[in-house]
């Protein structure tokens, strides 16, 4: 009983600005959904931009989602254009659950800077730069449940089962 009440592995699955802008949010959503994982969130999102102080570049805008997300890369040099980025425009913010999930939707996406990533992928068939690159994807199980917890409220997070049997869960 225990067990079967565990919740499945999620990842914390989102659309960047550029992926939005350039009309990819339909072929993005249907790769994950095509491969067989669950949808448990979707919303569309503008992270509210406010002045911080906490930046390392100033003057900088950054958004209190971003910056937690992103809070293991807040020395990095490109922390405050990653930031600027995101906070740009609206960004599609998902829940996707499943066995494996975390590391099959990162296969999925293909490697952080788009001309590594492999034809196939995500990145590698829609992006060029590491900075437009399109689409996050959570590193470990641990952090999709810390994004998912940042970027959704309690109500808008659905848990369903499938009418019909389950083929692929
Ligand atoms: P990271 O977590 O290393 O990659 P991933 O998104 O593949 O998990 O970095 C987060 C984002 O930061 C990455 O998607 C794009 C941006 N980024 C840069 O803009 N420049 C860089 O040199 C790196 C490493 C990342």
């Amino acid at each position: 009983l225990v067990a079967s009440m565990q919740k499945m592995e999620e990842t914390y699955i989102m659309i960047k600005p550029d992926g939005v802008q350039r009309g990819l949010v339909g072929e993005i959503i249907s790769r994950f959904e095509k491969k067989g994982f669950k949808l448990t969130g979707l919303k569309l999102f503008k992270c509210p931009q406010e002045l911080a102080e906490v930046c390392a570049l100033s003057p900088c805008f950054c958004s209190y989602f971003c910056r937690e997300h992103y809070k293991d890369l807040n020395s990095k040099p490109f922390f405050p254009k990653l930031i600027g980025y995101i906070t740009s425009g609206p960004v599609v913010c998902m829940a996707w659950e499943g066995d494996g999930v975390v590391a099959s939707a990162r296969k999925l996406i293909g490697a952080t800077n788009p001309l590594q990533a492999e034809p196939g992928t995500i990145r590698g068939d829609l992006a060029v730069q590491t900075g437009r690159n399109v689409v996050h994807g959570s590193d470990s199980p641990e952090n999709g449940k810390r994004e998912i917890a940042l970027w959704f409220k309690e109500g808008e997070l659905c848990e369903w089962t499938p009418a019909q049997a389950p083929w692929l869960l």
